[in-house]
């Protein structure tokens, strides 16, 4: 599936970031959207929308739905369904992470992570599959992390939840072979997004020096080019590349997660 006109894709996560910036990846390409939001920025996300209906002369449906809820997944699920068009690409996007210690992190927010990254994640992917599965064609695209692959400290559910995405897309992904649907992943490092301004993300990282910190339109454009090439796996960033998938099988595990805890700690700017 490499001709993008006219197809119906569905973006959660579209109001900011990564998935604002992926939806105008397939806009640009004539595709038209589904986007999701949490209610909160239901404003936001209906001007966006309308400013691609506008540039790139496709259509748009806005769902400012909360997937934390515990039904929210089946309502965004049902209310796509409503518009009446058949899905081909799904892209599950929508994520939080809290940076801080798992002790010292509150219990919601934890959970709130296991919620949206993990069930929401779970639940989305289930819902439209199960209709591409029927028609025998589609594409899931799962938004994973570099953080997939190894201990992430000061953000360790954050990271438990990416391999949780990771290990369920590759396993589906098999399952489904010779189906018409496919699973694959986007595995950004970090991009410059409200993910790493919220709420205590120190300003810099050490890690940020290893591994740059791209734009958000920047990580879209190297996952969306993967994406069109059919590749199963895009980790963004040569040194990324490098780093996840040939240094880290040569470094012991209890390793990996003291380097972890050491580069993903803040880094005092010239200014502290
Ligand atoms: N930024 C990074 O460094 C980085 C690196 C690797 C992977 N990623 C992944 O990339 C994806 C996008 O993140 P981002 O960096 O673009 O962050 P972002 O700008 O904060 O975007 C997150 C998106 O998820 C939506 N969302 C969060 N909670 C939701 C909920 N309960 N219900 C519905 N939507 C919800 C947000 O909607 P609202 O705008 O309404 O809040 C927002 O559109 C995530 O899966 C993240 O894990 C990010």
């Amino acid at each position: 599936m490499d001709e993008m006109r006219d197809r119906c894709v569905v973006i959660t996560g579209a109001s900011s970031g990564i998935g604002k910036a992926i939806s105008a990846c397939f806009a640009r390409e004539g595709a038209h959207l589904c986007l999701g939001s949490r209610p909160e920025e239901a404003a936001d996300l209906t001007a966006w929308a309308q400013e691609l209906e506008r540039t790139h002369a496709i259509r748009t449906w806005t769902f400012p739905v909360d997937l934390a809820l515990p039904d929210g997944p089946e309502r965004f699920h049902a209310a796509v369904r409503g518009i009446g068009r058949p899905v081909d690409v799904f892209v599950n996007n929508a994520g939080v992470l809290w940076y801080g210690s798992f002790a010292a992190l509150s219990l919601e927010k934890q959970v709130e992570t296991v919620q949206v990254n993990v069930l929401a994640h779970m639940k989305l992917m289930h819902l439209f599959l199960a209709d591409m599965r029927e028609r025998r064609s589609g594409r899931i695209w799962n938004v994973s992390s570099v953080s997939a692959f190894q201990p992430s400290c000061h953000h360790a559910v954050y990271g438990a939840t990416k391999a949780f995405v990771q290990s369920l897309s590759e396993a589906v992904h098999e399952e489904l072979r010779g189906t018409g649907v496919t699973v694959s992943t986007l595995n950004p490092s970090y991009t410059d997004t409200a993910m790493i301004h919220g709420e205590g993300f120190p300003r810099r990282l050490w890690w940020f020096d290893v591994s740059g910190v791209r734009t958000a339109e920047e990580t879209a454009r190297i996952g969306y080019r993967a994406f069109k090439r059919g590749k199963g796996l895009c980790i963004t960033g040569w040194q990324n590349r490098l780093i996840h998938t040939l240094l880290l099988r040569l470094t012991p595990r209890k390793l990996m997660a003291a380097i972890s805890y050491w580069v993903l700690q803040a880094k005092p700017s010239p200014r502290d």
